[in-house]
């Protein structure tokens, strides 16, 4: 996997205009010549700041930015002007993107130290706008790049440390300020190493993350946090033993042996809920039998991103530490073809005994986390659980490729839930659980089918797995969209994303 790299964020003290750094950098929101370091700094450089943002129609808004050479009239060798367009548009994913357009500009220019003059929003946001600005830088320098063989993508980043006044006018911090700051850096960088590595997880080809790559993955995890972070792998035969018939039907026409992640999290007091986090782990969708177009199966090594998600999220709630017991369980398995596979009209037995006809292979998903949701329902008895899953093609034309299906009955938990994603800016919708459209998967032969018809595709799959959440607290998660992506922002390059990492962290932290 690749090293996230060494970037160190630190707090700068003194005035932004005498920082011995290799680039300088702040935000103006809309109009630079209102700002008054954009001035300050202009007057210092004898007007070419001003000079250089008229010709280049630089008026502040987001996704700008300025660059310029400073010749020795102060003593940073670089300015960079980002655009933070209107106050109200500087939202969360727009802080991270500005940290991560800092970032990758340093490295662009073989800059090793940064300052940056944090935008003032209010004393009330500055730890918050700290912790996002360490997100961004993380996760703006990611690369997936161990397959290239060239010399550049061995050369480390220029980058090394990136330092942040708090306050323009140069006044010293106070001791609680300090405090505040340190704990944001580290919670930042908990929360942003924990997305790259769920970014390295779905972005590694199906053939390095297998289901007992994954497994490995998570005990090493859990060996990080001996003590409070402990993990159970079950094979197939203690799958067959446990009566997990849909999981295991859906890995046997796979030679990669399915492996059942359970990774549990014990604070060192009494634990406030039991909170459960399962995730889908089909480390490769051909869809079987009922195989996909090539074209529909290319990126189908991201069909684990729920799995990589919840294990890497263990990483950073054990780092940070929780007042709940927290358990994240996945169902690996691969879904091919081959003598073995599990065939249409084949009838499935769950592990909580209902009958399963099938009648899409390519619906396995919903297959192998009914199982799943079983194992958390009847063995960890968790008082909340939520699944995570890349399930239905449904979801992404309802929402779009960015935005992730929420789907649940527990009003309140669903609304906390979507609090907390709100506040680390992850987006997400909820789309209603439409008992009517159970209709649509009555079977002649068992007690259910697995697929319904193409309308409301999205909703008649979170149906299917309500079955086997019963009165159990239960929030579903479509991420079929935003687990990976072809367009990129700043803070997000293409491919996986670690979608749901950070309100999963934020949930369990802070929830
Ligand atoms: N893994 C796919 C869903 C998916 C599609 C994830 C695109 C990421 C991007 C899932 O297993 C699947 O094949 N779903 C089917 C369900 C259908 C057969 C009812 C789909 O969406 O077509
Ligand atoms: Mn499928
Ligand atoms: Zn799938």
């Amino acid at each position: 996997m690749d090293a996230n790299g060494g970037i160190e964020v630190t707090l700068l003290q003194g005035a932004p205009l005498a920082a011995q750094v290799d680039l300088l950098a702040f935000t103006t929101f809309g109009d630079p010549g209102k700002d008054s370091i954009f001035k300050s700094i202009d007057s210092a450089l004898g007007g070419v700041l001003s000079d250089v943002a008229k010709s280049e129609s630089f008026d502040g808004k987001s996704g700008q930015s300025l660059t310029v050479h400073t010749h020795g009239r102060i003593p940073a060798k670089r300015i960079l002007v980002v655009g933070a367009g209107g106050r109200s548009e500087f939202t969360n994913p727009h802080i991270r993107d500005v940290a991560a357009t800092v970032a990758q500009a340093a490295n662009k220019s073989s800059s090793a130290t940064v300052g940056f003059v944090l935008p003032a929003l209010g004393a009330g946001r500055e730890q918050a706008l700290v912790q996002l600005l360490v997100e961004g830088t993380h996760l703006g320098t990611y690369k997936f790049g161990r397959y290239f063989t060239g010399e550049d993508h061995k050369r480390p980043m220029a980058l090394k440390t990136f330092g942040v006044y708090l306050d323009s006018k140069g006044k010293k911090p106070a001791a609680a300020q300090v405090k505040a700051f340190s704990q944001a850096v580290s919670r930042g960088t908990q929360i942003a190493q924990a997305i790259n590595h769920a970014r390295d997880l779905v972005n590694e080809p199906a053939a390095a993350v297998t289901p007992i790559a994954l497994a490995a993955d998570a005990q090493a995890i859990a060996k990080k946090h001996k003590g409070s972070l402990t993990v159970t792998v079950l094979d197939a035969k203690k799958c067959q033993e446990l009566g997990m018939g849909m999981f295991l039907a859906v890995g046997r026409g796979s030679d990669q042996e399915p492996r059942f992640i359970h990774m549990t999290y014990k604070p060192s007091k009494k634990p406030k809920k039991r909170i459960c986090f399962i995730g889908k782990g089909i480390t490769f969708d051909s869809g079987g039998y009922s195989l996909k177009p090539s074209q529909a199966m290319e990126d189908m090594k991201v069909d684990m991103s729920g799995a990589a998600a919840v294990i890497s999220a263990m990483d950073a709630i054990a780092a940070l530490g929780s007042e709940h017991e927290v358990h994240a369980v996945a169902a690996c398995c691969e879904n091919l073809v081959s003598g073995r596979a599990y065939k249409l009209g084949d009838v499935l037995v769950s592990m909580d005994g209902t009958t399963v006809e099938i009648n899409n292979t390519d619906a396995e998903g919903r297959l192998t986390l009914g199982d799943a949701i079983t194992y958390a329902r009847t063995k960890i008895e968790p008082d909340e659980m939520f699944d995570f899953a890349t399930l239905t093609g449904a979801c992404m034309v309802a929402l779009g490729p960015y935005t992730a299906g929420v789907m649940s009955d527990h009003d309140s938990l669903v609304r906390s839930w979507l609090s907390t994603a709100e506040r680390t800016g992850e987006d997400m919708w909820r789309l209603p659980l439409t008992a009517r459209l159970r209709e649509q998967l009555k079977s002649q032969v068992a007690d259910m089918r697995n697929t319904g018809d193409r309308f409301g595709g999205a909703i008649t799959a979170g149906l299917f797995l309500k079955t086997f959440a019963k009165d159990t607290p239960w929030v579903h998660v479509d991420i079929a969209g935003p687990a990976s992506l072809s367009t990129t922002r700043p803070a997000q390059p293409k491919g996986g994303t670690g979608f749901a990492v950070a309100t999963i962290v934020e949930y369990a932290t802070h929830g």
